[in-house]
């Protein structure tokens, strides 16, 4: 039976590498975002093994439209939860509240969302044999905050969290429940749109750094997690460039 997953934040990035990377690994897979353009385009470029879905994962409508869309064309086995942003690094005593809310509503209640509407599709052992997989791109920042990363630290933490209470909650389903934490990745919008198009604001965080993770090594995280035995819950993956201690401790070449 051919595997169906559904990738968000599949425009670019991380959710597009691993996009590229399942379909590569024989997986049918529904690559869901924002962007049309990049979607289509992606689709084009994959063949028969890859459909889009536009949708906004903070909207409740869109999100709702677009799980029916996905479940009315077949089952899905996994979801790989990829949406997401930094907003600014501001300190807590300056930081701007829209910041903190966009990055809790898309996160946070995002990934909840559409974890919740796929959650019951997942688990159908008449349509997944073996069960489903939940997959959360977490970040090193919900598991050690850093001075002006607190709003983005805290939604990366609720986001382990939240994998953590659901494996929990769910023992005994037929249901794995993964979190990825990525340290520092190199994707070319992640840093641009955190610094609201600064671009040498963003080219600053990879300054000097030998060699940044790429969007293709969380990717081949992300199937190799999944192509585990429906048997095998790989609970947690932390991966992080050679060159990165801790967001504090980079080493950079002057
Ligand atoms: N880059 C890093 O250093 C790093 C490190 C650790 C963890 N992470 C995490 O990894 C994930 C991907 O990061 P990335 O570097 O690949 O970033 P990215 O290239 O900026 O990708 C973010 C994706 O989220 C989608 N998205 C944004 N708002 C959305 C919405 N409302 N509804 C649906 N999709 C939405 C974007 O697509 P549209 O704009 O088309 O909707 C885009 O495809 C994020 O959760 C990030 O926190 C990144």
């Amino acid at each position: 039976m051919t595997k169906r997953v559904v990738v968000t934040g599949a425009s670019s990035g991380i959710g597009q590498a691993t996009t590229r990377r399942l379909v590569a690994e024989g997986w049918q897979v529904v690559a869901l975002a924002r962007r049309e353009d990049r979607l289509k385009a992606l689709a084009t470029q994959l063949g028969g093994a890859c459909s889009y879905q536009v949708c906004d994962i903070t909207d409740e409508e869109s999100t709702q439209a677009a799980v029916d869309a996905i479940l009315a064309a077949g089952p899905v086995k996994a979801l790989v939860n990829c949406s997401g942003a930094a907003r600014g690094k501001d300190p807590v005593a300056s930081a701007s509240l829209d910041d903190w809310r966009q990055m809790y509503e898309l996160n946070v209640l995002g990934t909840l969302r559409i974890t919740q509407k796929l959650l019951p599709a997942l688990k159908d052992t008449a349509a997944n044999q073996g069960g489903g997989t939940v997959l959360i791109i977490s970040s090193t920042a919900g598991i050690e905050p850093y001075e002006g990363g607190a709003g983005y630290c805290a939604s990366k933490s609720a986001e382990r969290i939240m994998a953590r209470v659901l494996r929990l909650e769910q023992i005994g389903q037929p249901l794995r429940v993964i979190d990825i934490a990525p340290g520092m990745v190199q994707t070319e919008e992640f840093s641009l749109k955190r610094f609201g198009g600064d671009r040498s604001k963003a080219a600053s965080v990879y300054q000097g750094v030998p060699s940044p993770l790429t969007a293709d090594d969380v990717a081949d995280c992300a199937a190799w997690a999944l192509a585990q035995p429906d048997r095998v819950d790989i609970d947690q993956i932390v991966v992080r460039p050679r060159a990165e201690g801790s967001y504090t401790k980079v080493f950079r070449q002057s």
